[in-house]
């Protein structure tokens, strides 16, 4: 049976990166009785303003490594829980310069799960289906719970090691302990590095988006407000020691999403450029979130892609002055490496 969790007081990591300023937010409105302390690094992906609009007395930053063990040993105590979604994020980048994603990775998941294990903190691990390696085209199978870890990147190998330390700490410390695998993201507060913000901001600046290798790998979209309520869902329903896939049935391929995206900017269907292919470029991924939906009652709100998407390009069009100061670094980046 799964136990309930009633947490006062979040540690949320990385909430200044795309996916844990989302889950701030949805924690702010969703459940404003509950305090959220913000860590992070403010890397080249964290942006504070991304926390913009939570009300002063829900929440408070901390500007810091995970990494750093006296500053853990600061702020956990006073938590009941830790949401841990920091993390070095960008595959491209990883294959670039690996270290900082073992150092943030690994070595920070490894000094998290020591302070929640000394102040007996309950501990949520924010992981990737990526996990899991890729299937192919035709494989009529999803990734589920008991999938092999196989992954291929130097990112999501860091991110599947960090998934060990996390069942380690849970079997051996006995750490209260969960972990969710979720499948790509998308919506508001995501980097231009990434493939949906990259296109859309591409068409807003009249480049031509980038097509990495044929274009038909294919990837398991989900709205980063169903990643939220899933992650608060396990956090407070979940059974310790488990792991859930979160996953909302939105396998399309790369090409299929950049023509939805030319066609809702009023673009031609081939108004892009076919660029040089990621090396190791994993080909599908797909989950299978049976689990989580039958055990703890979740289910996705925003199972409209193309609305989603409407929504997604609407925003970056209204926040050009949160994208434009990083998209020419962005753009410079990818240049140099022909894509
Ligand atoms: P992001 O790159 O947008 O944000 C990462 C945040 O972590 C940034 O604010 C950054 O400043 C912070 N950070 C980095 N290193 C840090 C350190 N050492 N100490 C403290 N803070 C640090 O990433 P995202 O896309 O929001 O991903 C968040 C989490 O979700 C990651 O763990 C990622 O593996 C996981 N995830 C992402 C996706 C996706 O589609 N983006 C899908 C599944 C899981
Ligand atoms: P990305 O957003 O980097 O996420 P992930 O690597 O975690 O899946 O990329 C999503 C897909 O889009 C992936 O198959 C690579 C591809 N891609 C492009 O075709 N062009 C681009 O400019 C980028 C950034 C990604």
């Amino acid at each position: 049976m799964a136990e309930n969790f009633e947490p006062h007081h979040i540690l949320v990591t990385g909430a200044a990166g795309f996916i844990g300023s989302n889950f701030a937010h949805y924690v702010a409105r969703e459940h404003p009785e509950v305090h959220v302390t913000v860590l992070d690094k403010l890397t080249y992906a964290g942006n504070i303003h991304n926390l913009d609009g939570i009300p002063e007395g829900q929440m408070d930053f901390v500007h810091g490594d995970i990494c750093d063990a006296e500053l853990l040993d600061r702020i956990v105590p006073g938590c009941d829980a830790i949401v841990h979604y920091a993390a070095e994020s960008h595959n491209d980048n990883s294959i670039a310069d690996p270290e900082p994603f073992v150092q943030t990775n690994v070595v920070g998941t490894f000094r998290l799960l020591e302070a929640a294990r000394k102040y007996d903190v309950r501990y949520h691990h924010i992981s990737t289906d990526e996990v899991y390696g890729d299937l192919a085209l035709d494989d009529p199978e999803r990734f589920h719970e008991g999938s092999p870890y196989k992954p291929s990147s130097p990112y999501s190998s860091s991110k599947a090691a960090s998934d060990h330390l996390v069942r380690a700490w849970a079997r051996t410390y006995g750490l209260r302990a969960t972990i969710s695998n979720c499948s790509n993201n998308y919506g508001p507060y995501q980097h231009v590095e990434k493939f949906i913000p990259r296109q859309i901001t591409n068409v807003l600046c009249g480049i031509r988006p980038k097509l990495y290798g044929d274009g038909k790998n294919v990837r398991d979209w989900i709205h980063t407000e169903d990643h939220s309520s899933a992650v608060w869902t396990i956090l407070t329903k979940g059974e310790i020691g488990e792991t859930y896939l979160i996953g909302a049935d939105g396998e399309k391929s790369n090409i299929d999403v950049l023509r939805l995206i030319l066609a809702h900017m009023g673009k031609a269907a081939d108004d892009f450029d076919w660029v040089r292919d990621r090396p190791g470029h994993d080909r599908r991924y797909a989950i299978d979130s049976t689990k989580l939906r039958t055990e703890l009652g979740w289910a996705p709100k925003h199972t409209d892609f193309e609305s989603g998407l409407d929504a997604t390009i609407a925003w970056y069009r209204e926040n050009e002055d949160w994208w434009r100061p990083v998209k020419e670094a962005t753009e410079a980046k990818y240049a140099k490496q022909g894509q």
